[in-house]
C-alpha cells in the first residue's frame, strides 16, 4: 500500500523545491540568454492570434510579461517562490497548479505553451502531462513546446554550447539533473513527443540547435 502511494507522488512531485533558493536570481541569470528566444515566442503568438493560452510551468511569468496586453494568457506553477515573482511580473495571471492535474475544462486553450519545463521531470509525469495538454487543448488548438534536444548539424561549436548546457543542468539539483539525462538520453524534445503521436509543424533552432522551438499538433 505505502508503495503505491509512494510512486502516485512521485508522478505528480514536482522538483519545485529546486526553485525556493534559486528563484530570485533566476530572471537576473537566465534572462540575458533566453530573450531572444522569449521574443520569438512574442512574435510568433502576435502572428498566430490564439485566442486563449496557458503556459504551463510558467515560472517567474516572463514571457506572459512580454505579450501584449490583449491577449488572453493564464500561467501555472508548482513553485510557490518563483510565483511569489511571476505575481509581481505578470500581475494576476499565473496560479499555483500541477502540470498533471490543471483546474481547467476540458478544450478550453487555443495553444499550450512549455518553455523549459519538461526536460526537468520524469517521462512518467511527462506523459501525464500531455495527456493533461491533449485534454485542454481545442481540436485544432496547438502545443508550443521550447526545451533541449541535439544538433541537427555536430560542430565544434553546437557541441561546446550542448556541454554548457549540460554544465547548467548539472547544477540544477540531483533530480532535476537525472531527468535531464533520461530527456536527453530518450532522444530529446522532438522524439520524445513525436514518439507520443504529437505531429510538428514548425520549428525554430537556437544555440546552434540545442535549444528547439516547436509548434505540435495532436
Ligand atoms: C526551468 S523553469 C522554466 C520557467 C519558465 N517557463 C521559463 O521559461 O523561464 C521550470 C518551471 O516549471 C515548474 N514546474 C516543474 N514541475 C511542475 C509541475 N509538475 N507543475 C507545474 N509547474 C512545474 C517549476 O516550478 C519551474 O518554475
Amino acid at each position: 500500500m505505502s508503495n503505491n502511494k509512494n510512486n502516485i507522488e512521485k508522478i505528480h512531485q514536482s522538483p519545485s523545491e529546486d526553485y525556493e533558493n534559486s528563484s530570485k536570481h533566476y530572471d537576473k541569470i537566465l534572462n540575458p540568454f533566453l530573450n531572444h528566444i522569449r521574443k520569438a515566442v512574442t512574435d510568433w503568438i502576435i502572428v498566430n492570434q490564439p485566442k486563449n493560452i496557458l503556459d504551463i510551468g510558467c515560472g517567474t511569468g516572463k514571457q506572459i510579461s512580454l505579450l501584449p496586453n490583449n491577449i488572453n494568457v493564464i500561467g501555472v506553477d508548482s513553485s510557490p517562490a518563483m510565483l511569489k515573482i511571476a505575481d509581481k511580473q505578470a500581475t494576476g495571471k499565473c496560479i499555483e497548479a500541477d502540470a498533471v492535474n490543471l483546474p481547467f475544462q476540458d478544450n478550453k486553450f487555443d495553444l499550450i505553451i512549455s518553455q523549459f519545463a519538461l526536460h526537468e521531470k520524469n517521462m512518467e509525469a511527462i506523459n501525464s502531462e500531455l495527456k493533461e495538454v491533449s485534454r485542454l487543448l481545442k481540436p485544432n488548438g496547438k502545443f508550443l513546446i521550447v526545451d533541449f534536444d541535439y544538433p541537427t548539424k555536430r560542430t565544434i561549436l553546437s557541441q561546446i554550447l550542448g556541454f554548457g548546457i549540460y554544465l547548467i543542468e548539472k547544477n540544477a539539483g540531483d533530480e532535476h539533473f537525472g531527468n535531464y539525462k533520461s530527456w536527453m538520453g530518450s532522444g530529446g524534445l522532438e522524439k520524445i513527443i513525436s514518439d507520443s503521436g504529437w505531429k510538428i509543424f514548425e520549428r525554430q533552432l537556437f544555440y546552434k540547435g540545442n535549444i528547439h522551438f516547436t509548434i505540435w499538433k495532436n
